[in-house]
């Protein structure tokens, strides 16, 4: 039996079509919300629930992911030479000594569930979170360490949900189930993106999940499912008929920086509320309106 979540996985070797051009030669995950990458944000919150292992399933175009978690010598040399003591603990910070990344590839992008396969062998037997960095959650605590908690209760596998409005269950995994209090349900069922007429309830899956090693057994037996892709939430609902499953109404804010719009959303938030920026931006957008 696992009481702690140790290792975190973070695909990212998607296409991010929806944000092409920005995408064609770029990672998705490196668009900096004000002055951090997403995907960093997703680091950040991983390593605030305790997670020190991280965990990348990259793809072509991500090799900036890399170089962002490693020293930067001629930087570090510059900023120590030039006596930059507040900027070089910024470019130190991305990766404390006590984290340890790992990257895998995934050579082509045949779905989330595939992805998440591809981290088996570095993930082994135990259960793991999973973070989709275009998924800027903010919370405190972090949506991570809150599902931790909840799995170190429950020893089941826990995925975040938020209710969604009806006409937008077509763009989430919608998942049914059995109350068992105010903010966590015992899963019967889920389904990827359903339309609006099929949908089971409003209740999505948001881009956080705690799973245990099963799903991976899952994983090897799912078909392509919507897209013409291996499903995650497929998996899940096999793993389902054999494991209890919780959904967990999370306290915080989602910002789907995976499109457009979320992504201003995320800058407009995050910008009025950051520390050296943020009252002068505030001043700003109150006196265009
Ligand atoms: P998305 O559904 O957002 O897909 O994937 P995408 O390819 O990144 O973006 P669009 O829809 O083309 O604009 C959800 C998460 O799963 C990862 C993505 O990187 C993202 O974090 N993913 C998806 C993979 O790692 N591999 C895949 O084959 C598909």
């Amino acid at each position: 039996m696992t009481f702690g979540i140790r290792k975190a996985v973070f695909p990212i070797a998607g296409l991010g079509s929806r944000f092409l051009p920005a995408t064609k030669a770029s990672a998705k995950e490196m668009l900096p919300v004000v002055d951090k990458p997403l995907i960093q944000y997703a680091v950040e919150e991983a390593y605030e629930a305790g997670i020190r292992h991280m965990i990348f399933v990259t793809g072509r175009t991500k090799r900036s992911v890399e170089d962002h978690f490693d020293t930067a010598y001629e930087l570090e040399n510059e900023l120590e030479q030039a006596g930059k003591t507040e900027l070089l603990k910024i470019a130190r910070g991305i990766s404390p000594d006590d984290m340890v990344c790992s990257y895998v590839r995934q050579s082509r992008a045949l779905g989330l569930g595939h992805a998440v396969l591809c981290a088996e062998p570095l993930v082994g037997h135990e259960t793991f979170a999973v973070l989709l960095a275009d998924d800027l959650m903010v919370g405190q605590p972090s949506i991570t360490a809150q599902m931790v908690r909840q799995f170190e209760q429950l020893q089941s596998s826990v995925l975040a949900v938020q209710d969604v409005p009806l006409e937008h269950t077509n763009r989430y995994g919608i998942v049914s189930g059995a109350c068992v209090s105010s903010s966590l349900t015992s899963l019967t069922g889920i389904v990827e993106k359903p339309l609006p007429a099929n949908a089971p309830g409003t209740l999505a899956v948001a881009g956080r999940y705690i799973l245990t090693a099963g799903i991976f057994e899952e994983l090897k037996n799912t078909p392509k499912g919507a897209g013409g892709e291996i499903q995650l939430t497929d998996a899940i609902a096999q793993l389902l008929t054999k494991e209890q499953v919780f959904a967990f109404r999370y306290q915080g804010t989602r910002y789907d920086c995976g499109s457009k719009l979320g992504f201003l959303q995320a800058t407009v938030d995050l910008g009025e509320r950051h520390p050296q920026v943020g009252a002068e931006f505030s001043a700003w957008l109150s006196a265009r309106c």
